[in-house]
């Protein structure tokens, strides 16, 4: 499928809410991806795509992560919406014809980050947090050091995240913590 034909599809399929953001996601990632040096077609498509299983049931989701031998850790096992990333890169190849492995692997982790995490990887994942929609303490100093330093606004955004999910009393993937491990240890040239 061609851009016009996925928008068509998702603004079929999303709520009007979700497709809202998803469109604000490929302004915010476009500005980053020509900030840090990414191919901003790339960067777009991959931020089109990135909530295109957000749409599916807790048991859909299950369902298309087994039927594709995706991994179902204990924790996506009880909170399944978290697998809408994995499962929206397998639809992001079999629905829309997007075989780019960079751009699967950017809509795979843009919810819980991973280790070593590519540039298109970091900037789904930042473009997701704080695109013009968004607004909760703190998400205008996470805009502002995306400006400049991807990395130190990646940390910021995971840690924010993992503040967040703390307070709710919510299970922590381990992802999240090993990509902002593995960030912290990159920059601060840790061991
Ligand atoms: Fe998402
Ligand atoms: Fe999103």
């Amino acid at each position: 499928m061609n851009w016009t034909d996925i928008e068509a599809d998702l603004k079929k399929i999303l709520t009007p809410k979700r497709f809202n953001h998803t469109m604000n996601v490929v302004e915010a990632a476009d500005k980053l991806a020509h900030t840090f040096g990414c191919d901003p077609d790339q960067a777009k498509l991959a931020a089109l795509l990135h909530d295109c299983a957000k749409n599916l049931s807790d048991e859909q989701q299950l369902d298309c992560a087994q039927q594709h031998q995706i991994k179902i850790d204990q924790v996506c096992q009880n909170d399944p919406q978290l697998l809408h990333g994995p499962v929206g890169a397998i639809l992001a190849g079999e629905r829309y014809g997007v075989k780019d492995p960079a751009i699967q692997s950017a809509v795979c982790f843009h919810t819980t980050g991973c280790k070593k995490m590519s540039t298109l990887d970091k900037i789904i994942y930042l473009a997701d947090y704080i695109e013009k929609g968004r607004s909760f303490p703190g998400v205008d100093a996470i805009r502002q050091m995306a400006e400049t330093d991807l990395d130190e606004a990646m940390i910021m955004a995971l840690s924010n995240s993992i503040c967040h999910v703390v307070q709710t009393g919510a299970l922590i993937h381990k992802r999240t913590i090993d990509a902002r491990n593995d960030l912290i240890i990159k920059t601060r040239n840790l061991k």
